[in-house]
């Protein structure tokens, strides 16, 4: 009888050991990207900041920067015409503040996010204008010195390089985005300024017209300081570095920054050491990258565990993209970002 329960019992050790996490070395993640100044972050729920222990102690000792997951969206701040709701986000600035962490700012347009009573009235022009100005002036006055760089503008470019349908372009045009960076500009001259999407990463179609975009901005007098490369990736495409690097560097040649400002990199159900493995694999692409590119700033990840992120409900059958696993345990993706970071 007892040997018909060896496998089980073998299997359960196994499956202990696979969820022990990776060892956790003696100095924290944040410690050694202090020492290089280098901005290592996390998006933040307030919610769970609030909730759980673990969450707020992994993001004080291992990230040094913070971003808001979803507390800083219009719709948020915003809730109301006229009434601004800022208890959420000030507690995670307050966060910030207290483990001497920088915030990154996410975002004062997008198509996404937007609050019912935006959506619901069809806004002549002055009028929508003036929503935003006031929104971009009301948010960027309350948090003067204490957010470092903006994304002012979020998604604005499709796939296929065309401007993307949403309450802002459709109703005012292209101007829409260069008078979002003016307002700004003027409200905070000191934070720095960005333009953020997805899938732009590699030259494509999609990087190429948010080039051309940022270099007419630049060419006019726009105020921008970078580009936010997102990087939702899934662990099973192949990562195409050079075409990345190439990227970086065409902005570096127009003056401009870029932040990693999304990173996650989810995994395809079910989940097995191989993939972890190769997950591990793609943070070390990535982070080896961002470190030999001069004008790569600031690297954050969009959330801090697997227990709380948005890839299960927005991506079927994949999840597992961060370093932490549910129990907040380091995984193979913490250690090879570690490393890379150590060895440069
Ligand atoms: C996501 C949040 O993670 C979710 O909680 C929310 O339901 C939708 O938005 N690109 C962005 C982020 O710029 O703001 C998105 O965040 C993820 C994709």
């Amino acid at each position: 009888m007892k040997y018909l329960f060896m496998p089980v019992i073998t299997f359960v050790l196994i499956c202990t050991l696979a969820y022990d996490g990776v060892p956790r070395p003696a100095r924290s993640l944040r410690a050694i990207a202090d020492e290089r100044r280098l901005l290592i972050g996390a998006c933040v729920s307030t919610r769970h900041l609030q909730a759980n222990e673990d969450y707020r102690a992994t993001l004080a000792n291992e990230f040094n920067s913070i971003v808001a997951e979803n507390d800083m969206k219009f719709h948020r701040l915003q809730p109301r015409k006229g009434e601004f709701a800022f208890g959420n986000a000030d507690r995670l600035v307050a966060f910030a503040k207290e483990n001497d962490m920088s915030v990154r700012g996410h975002t004062l347009m997008w198509h996404d996010s937007v609050p019912a009573w935006l959506k619901e009235t069809a806004w002549s022009k002055e009028e929508l204008r003036e929503i935003l100005k006031t929104h971009i002036e009301t948010v960027l006055e309350r948090y003067k010195g204490k957010i470092f760089a903006w994304d002012v503008v979020n998604e604005a470019i499709t796939d296929e390089g065309e401007w993307r349908e949403s309450i802002w372009y459709d109703t005012l045009g292209e101007d829409f985005l260069f008078d979002a960076f003016r307002w700004a500009r003027e409200t905070d001259p000191n934070t720095k300024l960005f333009y953020n999407d997805y899938s732009a990463e590699p030259v494509n179609t999609k990087s190429d017209r948010i080039y051309a975009l940022v270099q007419d901005m630049k060419e006019n007098g726009v105020p921008i300081d970078g580009v936010g490369f997102q990087l939702h990736i899934r662990a099973e495409d192949e990562l195409d570095v050079e075409s990345i690097r190439e990227n970086i560097r065409r902005l570096a040649n127009l003056g401009l920054e870029v932040h990693f400002t999304e990173v996650d990199v989810r995994i395809r159900k079910p989940v097995t050491e191989e993939k972890l493995a190769l997950q591990a694999q793609r943070y070390r692409e990535l982070m080896e990258l961002f470190l030999s590119e001069p004008n790569c700033t600031a690297f954050l990840t969009w959330g801090v565990s697997d227990r709380y992120s948005w890839i299960p409900g927005h991506f079927e059958g994949y999840d597992d993209a961060l370093l932490f696993d549910r129990a907040f345990l380091p995984k193979p993706a913490y250690e090879a970002l570690y490393q890379s970071i150590e060895q440069n």
